[in-house]
């Protein structure tokens, strides 16, 4: 992972004190420790005496680098007492899992062992991951519970609806561990774009030549995506209109998938009521075969004509709306970046575009580019997407007019 890895997470060089508590998605916490260590995060876990019955300190202290706590007393910690020094300078605890048991602990106060005690004794946010069976989590007791540390200012995170491991179905799933990092970042997230409505496109289109050919591009998703997820983590309601890509749909993202630029239109526009912003992102075609065939067309060995008719510019048409939100647009480039990126932005009477060399942008997970704004040219260093895409969200966020 390269260091821009690191740095763009948000989590790179935090302190995170992982509880888990006894539950069979104590085996989730393995991979949840590795996923926060790849991301930079110091994670020190605190097993409780269950916990440590699924999973073994052993495996923590592998995973983690760091040696794994289980008792209230500790000649080894600093003053005898890791649950003072444990929670000493970390940025949060998370608690995943956290079982009906150890949530109704939480809930009451109680101070029986080392991971209710830090969870006690904390100067920091405590995140909590239910994990239990639906029941359990559907009984008053353990929503009265819920509800108390949430008005103690605890943030829960899930639980998921799903198969459990008693063999019965619905709410009690611990979330997944890529689900809970991306929640930790979410949380470390500034909240610029709260009460704001974002739309975006992402992808390539591919515009049928018959049932089974067609006329596409290169572009993978990966930039759109890491913008949406991020417009997600700043808070804003957030509608992804998307071509066809192999990308799951971020966190908090409404996803509606597309295939041709006209349905991507179409797609668009019908989300754009009481949207603030709209971001294209994608590389739609500027031009679709005329007459799609509506069989698969055979060999016949002649060499064959296709007339391609040209696509509405989407970009163009929402900026020149009467009302229109605030548009930004994307230009990749293999040349002259400069002129032909602002270029695109005048022709187009954008407030804001964002370009990008060919080389650079499309495919990969680095990008380099450049922000282009009534202010000039602010250029963004070679970076992860998703570092790039959170200045991206800065940018919007400072000059999107107040609502
Ligand atoms: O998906 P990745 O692999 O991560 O790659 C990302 C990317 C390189 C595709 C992305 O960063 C990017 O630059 N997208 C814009 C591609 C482009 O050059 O578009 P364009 O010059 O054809 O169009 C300019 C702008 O108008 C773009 O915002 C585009 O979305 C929009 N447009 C263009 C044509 C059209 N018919 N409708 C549009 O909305």
């Amino acid at each position: 992972m390269s260091n821009y890895t690191r740095v763009i997470d948000g989590l790179h060089g935090r302190k995170i004190v992982l509880g888990v508590s006894g539950g069979i998605a104590a085996y989730k916490s393995a991979e949840l420790t590795r996923a926060l260590g790849n991301l930079g995060v110091d994670v020190h876990v605190a097993l409780t005496e269950a916990g440590a019955r699924f999973v073994t300190p052993l495996t923590f202290q592998a995973l983690s680098g760091n040696r794994v706590w289980t008792g209230l007393l500790d000649e080894e910690m600093e003053g005898g007492m890791p649950h003072i020094s444990l929670g000493r300078g970390a940025d949060a605890i998370l608690v995943a899992p956290a079982s009906a048991n150890f949530i109704a602990r939480l809930a009451a106060g109680l101070a029986n062992d080392l991971l209710s005690t830090l969870c006690l004794a904390r100067d920091c946010p405590l995140l909590v991951a239910p994990a239990m069976n639906r029941q359990m989590w559907e009984n008053p007791a353990t929503q009265r519970n819920v509800a108390t540390l949430q008005a103690d200012g605890v943030t829960i995170l899930g639980p998921a609806v799903g198969g459990q491991a008693c063999g019965e179905t619905g709410p009690g799933r611990m979330l997944e561990p890529v689900e809970l990092c991306e929640s930790l970042l979410a949380f470390f997230t500034p909240k610029l774009l709260v009460g704001r409505k974002v739309v975006l496109t992402a992808g390539p289109t591919f515009e049928a030549i018959d049932p089974v050919r067609g006329i596409t591009n290169s572009s993978s998703g990966k930039m759109g995506y890491a913008l949406a997820a991020a417009c997600a983590r700043a808070g804003a309601e957030t509608v992804l209109v998307s071509g066809p890509v192999a990308l799951s749909v971020p966190m908090g993202v409404r996803r509606i998938e597309v295939t041709g630029a006209l349905q991507m239109r179409d797609e668009v526009f019908a989300a754009l009521t009481g949207a603030d912003a709209f971001v294209a992102v994608a590389a739609v075609a500027d031009y679709r075969p005329a007459e799609p065939v509506a069989y698969k067309m055979k060999k016949s060995g002649e060499a064959i004509h296709l007339q391609l008719a040209p696509n509405p510019d989407i970009l163009a048409e929402v900026a020149a709306l009467p009302e229109a939100p605030f548009c930004v647009g994307f230009a990749a480039e293999s040349h002259d970046l400069d002129v032909y990126a602002e270029g695109k932005r005048r022709a187009k009477r954008l407030p804001m575009l964002v370009g990008n060399l060919v080389s650079d942008g499309l495919g990969g997970d680095e990008n380099t580019a450049v922000i282009y704004d009534e202010e000039g040219r602010h250029p963004l260093p070679r970076a992860p997407k998703t570092f790039i895409a959170r200045q991206i969200v800065e940018r919007i966020a400072h000059l999107l007019p107040t609502g």
